[in-house]
């Protein structure tokens, strides 16, 4: 078997101490393969967030490992960490907010700008990653005169700028109508079978989650179950 994308061993989160002390990571330990697509589900307050952003290399385990492609996060200096994470990961969280000022374009590029690459290069990546969304035509905008839809496909071009092999998505068709939701959905399934891209979903959405290959359902900081298949006809799947 090929080594994992990520691999974790009882990953634990512990926030605050004392009396406010709260246990939110329970000792978790799990795989998830390359080109994989995975859901984390479970109740408000179960810990997919804060799993999330452990698995995304966001945040620190109070104790516990998370590998990425066989290699122990801890072993690596902060530095690579955070280069790792630029080149390997996208990101598309609602709390990460597009910038209201700037225009749709330099939200999508700001990645590549972090990561150095030229200005023609980051526009022409830029309006790559906007058409593969329908949203080229948007791109002069200020990302503050959007729809709710729109904010999101612009999120969604921003993670994937960088050619990332794994996306992270929190709630990804949260605040969504049903017809949006379809959309961004196509979107990520299109990435996982197009592209090969390992997908971790969190989501309250059963059919998106059914969508995907693998179901981890989280309780009280504890994975309590794993379910596997995907709901996707095999039609749909290589659509
Ligand atoms: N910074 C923090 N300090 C203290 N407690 C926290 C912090 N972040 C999260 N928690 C607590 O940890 C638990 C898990 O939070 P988390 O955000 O991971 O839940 P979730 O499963 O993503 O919930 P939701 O579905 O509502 O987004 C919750 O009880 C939350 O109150
Ligand atoms: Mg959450």
């Amino acid at each position: 078997m090929s080594t994992p994308v990520l691999e974790t061993e009882n990953l634990v989160k512990v926030y605050g101490r004392g009396e406010s002390r709260f246990d939110a990571l329970k000792g978790l330990t799990f795989e998830i393969g390359r080109g994989e697509s995975v859901a984390i589900v479970g109740k408000s307050g179960s810990g997919k967030s804060t799993l999330m952003h452990l698995l995304a290399l966001l945040d620190e385990p109070t104790a516990g490992v998370v590998a990425l492609e066989g290699k122990p996060v801890t072993q690596l200096k902060p530095k690579e960490v955070s280069a790792l994470r630029n080149k390997t990961f996208g990101f598309v969280f609602q709390q990460f907010f597009l910038n209201a000022n700037q225009t749709v374009l330099e939200n999508v590029t700001l990645p590549l700008k972090i990561a150095g690459v030229g200005k023609s290069e980051r526009n022409r990546r830029g309006m790559e990653a906007l058409e593969r969304l329908d949203m080229a035509d948007k791109a002069k905008n200020k990302a503050t005169n959007l729809s709710g839809g729109q904010k999101q496909r612009v999120c969604i071009a921003r993670a994937l700028i960088n050619d990332p092999s794994v996306l992270f998505a929190d709630e990804p068709t949260g605040n969504l109508d049903s017809t949006t939701s379809e959309i961004v959905e196509e979107i990520l399934f299109g990435l996982h079978r197009d592209h090969g891209i390992t997908l971790v979903v969190v989501t309250h959405d059963d059919d998106l989650a059914a969508k995907c290959q693998r179901r981890l359902i989280m309780q009280d900081g504890q994975i309590v179950a794993e379910e596997s298949g995907s709901s996707l006809t095999a039609e749909e799947a290589a659509r």
